[in-house]
């Protein structure tokens, strides 16, 4: 694609703005949505914004077969004098790339993923809710979608993004929530996809996630596969505030490198504090919170932010965190990040990119 055009077709009947009390997580769309193909034939094509639909897709298609699909997870937010803004899109790109790669389907380039995701949200702009704590979320995704029983890469893809405007992540609020230790299923393997934002990881995480739910947890706590190292929680990155310092695990290809992991760790760098990416045994937990050295856990992530946990349990033992209060760390990460996100504090990082 040389220079990007996009063509729009407008809905013809849009709908009503969902209330803000309403809106929860992922449960409207917007009335657009964006969409560009690519063919090893003709590379990127057709980049357009059309009502929101249902795809087209050829029942043989290589993501209903062989699973060929991506997403990402990012936001706008609608500052005080009206205008939107994307948080780190660039980072969203890069990691698709990536995860493209491993997957061996064929990425958009930057200008298609970054310019196709801002023209979109200035056609549906009024869906970007005003209110405190509400947001737009976006979900840029790739399929493979050429109709081939083979089991090879696709040689077609497309790549579309929706919209949806939410409130935030968790109905309760920023209470802190109540996780489950999983020591029998486990997320990923080494060598196999946990870095990558791949449909499959979720759907491989649905089993843990539905039995923590009926022993009245939010999430699990996912963990190596010999059960010895944490990994994530939940859909999130996780960090441990001990005494003196502020650790989350390590980058070593099981775990998803998250944006708001990335930004945490740079802000908690910019006010000083003792933050450290390493591996970190489960049994370090359990000591620190028998000795009293562990003061907060939490989760980060694009939907919740930071997201407090208040409690881990296991089979056989469990602890509770900071009284099951949310902690100064959490609360100051959470108020910076969404100060930033809000234009309620200044984007000192350069993390916002106007719309
Ligand atoms: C996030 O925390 O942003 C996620 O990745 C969750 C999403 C899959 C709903």
């Amino acid at each position: 694609m040389n220079s990007l055009e996009i063509s729009v077709r407008r809905t013809l009947s849009p709908k009503a703005l969902p209330s803000s009390e309403t809106l929860g997580f992922g449960k409207y769309f917007t009335d657009h949505m964006f969409l560009a193909s690519y063919s090893t034939k003709k590379g990127w094509y057709d980049a357009r914004i059309t009502p929101y639909e249902p795809l087209p897709l050829d029942p043989g298609a290589a993501v209903l077969h062989y699973g060929q699909a991506l997403f990402e997870g990012m936001k706008a937010f609608r500052h005080e004098d009206g205008k939107c803004v994307l948080f780190r899109p660039e980072f969203n790109w890069q990691r698709m790339c990536e995860g493209a790669e491993r997957l061996c389907m064929v990425a958009p380039p930057k200008e298609l993923f970054i310019e196709g995701i801002k023209a979109l949200i200035k056609v549906d702009e009024a869906w970007v809710p005003k209110e405190k704590g509400c947001s737009l979320y976006i979900r840029p995704t790739l399929i493979g979608t050429e109709g081939f029983l083979g089991v090879r890469p696709s040689d077609e893809y497309i790549f579309f993004t929706i919209l949806s405007p939410v409130s935030s992540y968790f109905g309760g609020g920023a209470k802190p929530v109540k996780i489950w230790v999983e020591q029998d299923y486990t997320r990923a393997c080494p060598g196999g996809l946990g870095s990558t934002k791949a449909a499959a990881n979720y759907a491989g995480s649905l089993k843990a996630a539905t039995e923590a739910k009926k022993k009245n947890y939010a999430q699990v706590l996912w963990l190596d596969i010999q059960r010895e190292y944490v990994e994530e929680v939940g859909t999130m990155n996780v960090f441990f505030v001990f005494d003196n310092e502020i650790v989350t695990p390590s980058l070593e290809g099981t775990i998803l490198g998250g944006g708001i992991r990335n930004s945490v760790i740079e802000l908690l760098k910019s006010m000083n504090k003792p933050v450290v990416e390493r591996k970190v045994k489960l049994q370090e937990i359990r000591d620190g919170a028998a000795s009293g050295r562990l003061k907060e856990v939490f989760g980060t992530g694009t939907a919740a932010v930071i997201s407090p946990v208040g409690e881990l349990a296991a089979k056989d033992w469990n602890i509770v965190i900071n009284n099951n209060e949310v902690g100064p760390v959490s609360k100051k990460l959470y108020d910076e990040l969404t100060g930033i996100q809000s234009g309620q504090l200044p984007d000192s990082k350069n993390w916002l990119l106007k719309i």
